[in-house]
This record gives structure tokens, C-alpha cells and sequence, in this order.
């Protein structure tokens, strides 16, 4: 038998030529388009980063202005997945609800069933602009509350927490809204991209591309995680016991969820961006203490070995200081990531070859078959 390479979980095999995203793993590094991800946080909008990964480049002026507008009239869904949203059992996992809806979306946009670039553009743009609106429906819907229709006289950022809570936001909770959907925009060949980029490269539609992502982002290991933060919080307690559950876990060998990272083996630059919102946000609450002692007794214990916080540890103060529900954080880095995921669909489509791996197989051959009745 032919012998081959075998990288357990395509660990650092390249699947994919890009220009979208580079990380400088050891350096704790990450860019969009060439651009530090400080940068696009000081400086961008989402509306600018998602535009921009999708064209590969900053946009004009003229360009942002068009997407923006465009991204504000797509932001409502059609009266029947509306309903759907309300057939849906209220014990659904908003991240199942994300990727129903989306699978259900498909069936009233014309565009899906055209084959060209252009017209899985336009279900980019689309699909960026309903997200938030896909979950903030579902969350209102199952709290027994009124939705709240998108409001197109404020941004991406602002819009998703007024349709979520019913209130416009300050510009502090914008911001820091904003800025957290920058930084999960795009993340490389990472799990779920790698899934959107599967299907997509079979030549099958846009919509079973993102739902792919949807899928493979809702693991615990993935996005996942930044849920499992929170609860872990709350099993810990209390400060006084950080060191006895970390002790504990490491002796068991179980993951302190929100560190340790495929790529980076440095401080995630993400992390860093957050760590400074959760403490403005949150400085006296019992989360943000017990963060900070975990991050400070896990550097004691396990830096030397390259795992720190990853994006997923501080992201869940952040959105439990802005009153967002813990099952709500998958979501809204679904809400940013979307646009990642099509960009890479975009790009590996130019120059398609559909994604067929290898296994190694470790059976027997040439074996009889054994009739039932004999086994
Ligand atoms: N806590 C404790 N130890 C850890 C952690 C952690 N969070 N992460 C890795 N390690 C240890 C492992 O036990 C292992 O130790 P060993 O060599 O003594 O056996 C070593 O570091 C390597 O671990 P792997 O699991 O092989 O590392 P891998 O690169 O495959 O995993 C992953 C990366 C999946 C992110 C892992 O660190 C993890 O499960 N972290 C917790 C979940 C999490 O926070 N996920 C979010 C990732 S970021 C994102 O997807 C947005």
C-alpha cells in the first residue's frame, strides 16, 4: 500500500492558498489583508471588515457607503421564516436555531441557484446582514417577547443589540460590540472555515457552505468554548478555589476552557483587545476576578508549555456585561464570522479543486464474508 504523510487532525498540512488572514502564532500575531488586528480595532467598523475580506482589499469610499446601505435593507427575514422562528421549540439551541434558518433562507433567495461569483456575493452580503437578525429574533421569540424589527438608521453593531434588549445601545456598548465582531471576522484555515470551504469546493450552494461553519463552529473546542468560559466561572465559584479547580483539572488532564490554541503558542492578540473591555466593563464582578486568577495561576503552570488565553476567555465577560445570554456568544461569533467564511468560499472558488483527502487504513483484507446466522 502506498505510504503517505499522516497529520493527525490536518495539523499544519495547508489545505488552501489565501491572501485573507495570516497568524504569527509564536509571536501571538494576527492580520487581516496584511493589516494588525489592533489596527482594524482601533480604526475599522465590522461593515468595513467584512467588505473588506470579501473584495481582498480596503474598499473605496463609494464601495463601503454601497455595502452599508445594501447590508441595512437585507437586514429583515421573510414573513414565513419569521413563523418558523416561532414554530421553533424554545429549548433549541440558538446556534441549531442560526443554522435552521439559514438552510431555510435558501429556499427565497433566486440568487442560490445561480452558479457565478456575483451572485454568492450578493448571498454573502445577505447572510452578514440577517444573522444578527436570525438571533435576535430566536432569543426574543423564545423569552416570550416581542421582536424587534431592524432599524436602519444604525449600524450593524448597534442594530444587533436594539433588536436583541429593545433599546438603542450607548456608544461605549456599540463599540465594544463592534470591535468583538472585528476580531472573530476571520481566523485562517481554522475548523469551520475549513468546513464551508468542503462544501462549498463540491460546487454545492452558499447556504450548505455557511451551515457547514454554523455546524463545525457550535463544538465546545472550537466557538463553542467561549460559552464553556462562563460555566466554568461558575463551577469554580469563587476566587479561593481557582487554584484547587486548576490543580484538580490539570491532574485529570481536563482542559481550562479558553486556553490553549492549534496556532497560537503565544498571548492571542484578541485576548488582549478584550481583556481590557472585560475589565472596563467589568472590573468588580465575580467573573472578571475569577479570570484574572485563572490567567495568572495558568501562566504560572502551563506558559512555558505555549498554551495562554485564546479569544473565547474574555469574550463571555464581555457579552455577559452587556446583558447578552451565555448561550448567545456561539452566535454572535457566527454573526462575525460569517463574512470570514464566505471570503474564503469566494477566493477558493476562483480556482476550485474540490477538497478530497486520504485515510490511512488500519483493517484487514481479502476477509470472507460471515452469512448472519453464522456470527
Ligand atoms: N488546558 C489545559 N491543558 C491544555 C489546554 C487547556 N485549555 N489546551 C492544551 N492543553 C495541553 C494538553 O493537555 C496537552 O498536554 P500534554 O502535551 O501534556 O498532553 C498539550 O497542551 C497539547 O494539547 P492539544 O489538545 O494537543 O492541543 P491542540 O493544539 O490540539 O488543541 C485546543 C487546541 C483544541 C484549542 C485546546 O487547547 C483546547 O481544547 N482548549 C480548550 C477549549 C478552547 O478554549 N477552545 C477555543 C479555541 S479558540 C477558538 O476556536 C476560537
Amino acid at each position: 500500500m502506498k505510504e503517505y504523510p499522516f497529520s493527525k487532525g490536518l495539523e499544519d498540512v495547508p489545505a488552501a492558498e489565501s491572501v485573507l488572514t495570516y497568524i504569527d502564532g509564536q509571536e501571538g500575531k494576527l492580520y487581516y489583508l496584511g493589516i494588525p488586528i489592533e489596527e482594524w480595532a482601533e480604526n475599522s467598523t465590522y461593515e468595513e471588515v467584512a467588505l473588506s475580506l470579501l473584495l481582498r482589499r480596503l474598499p473605496t469610499k463609494g464601495e463601503l457607503k454601497v455595502f452599508d446601505a445594501a447590508l441595512r435593507s437585507s437586514r429583515d427575514l421573510p414573513e414565513e421564516v419569521i413563523d418558523f422562528i416561532y414554530d421553533l421549540p424554545p429549548q433549541t439551541h440558538p446556534m441549531s436555531a442560526l443554522r435552521s434558518v439559514v438552510s431555510l433562507l435558501e429556499s427565497y433567495d433566486e440568487d442560490a441557484r445561480r452558479d457565478d461569483l456575483d451572485a454568492k456575493f450578493r448571498i454573502a452580503l445577505r447572510l452578514i446582514a440577517k444573522f444578527p437578525t436570525i438571533v435576535a429574533y430566536f432569543d426574543r421569540v423564545r423569552k416570550n417577547l416581542d421582536i424587534v424589527r431592524p432599524n436602519p438608521s444604525l449600524s450593524h453593531a448597534e442594530n444587533f443589540l436594539y433588536m436583541l434588549t429593545g433599546k438603542i445601545p450607548t456608544k461605549y456598548e456599540s463599540k465594544v460590540m463592534d470591535v468583538a465582531l472585528i476580531l472573530h471576522a476571520d481566523h485562517e484555515m481554522n475548523a469551520s472555515t475549513f468546513a464551508s470551504m468542503v462544501v462549498a469546493s463540491t460546487l454545492s450552494d452558499m447556504y450548505s457552505a455557511i451551515v457547514a461553519g454554523i455546524g463545525a463552529l457550535k463544538g465546545p473546542l472550537h466557538g463553542g468554548a467561549n460559552e464553556a468560559v462562563l460555566k466554568m466561572f461558575d463551577e469554580i465559584g469563587s476566587v479561593d478555589n481557582v487554584e484547587k479547580y486548576i490543580e484538580e483539572s490539570l491532574a485529570q488532564k481536563k482542559k481550562i476552557m479558553g486556553f490553549g490554541h492549534r496556532v497560537y503558542k503565544a498571548y492571542d492578540p484578541r485576548a488582549r483587545i478584550l481583556k481590557k473591555f472585560a475589565e472596563e466593563l467589568s472590573k468588580e464582578s465575580k467573573y472578571y476576578e475569577i479570570a484574572v486568577k485563572v490567567e495568572e495561576y495558568m501562566m504560572k503552570k502551563v506558559a512555558q508549555k505555549g498554551i495562554f488565553p485564546n479569544v473565547d476567555f474574555y469574550s463571555g465577560i464581555v457579552y455577559n456585561a452587556l446583558g447578552i445570554s451565555t448561550d448567545l456568544f456561539t452566535p454572535i461569533f457566527a454573526i462575525s464570522r460569517v463574512a470570514g467564511w464566505a471570503a474564503h468560499v469566494l477566493e477558493y472558488l476562483e480556482d476550485n479543486r474540490i477538497f478530497r483527502p486520504s485515510s490511512i487504513y488500519k483493517g484487514e483484507l481479502d476477509k470472507k464474508y460471515i452469512p448472519i446466522d453464522q456470527r
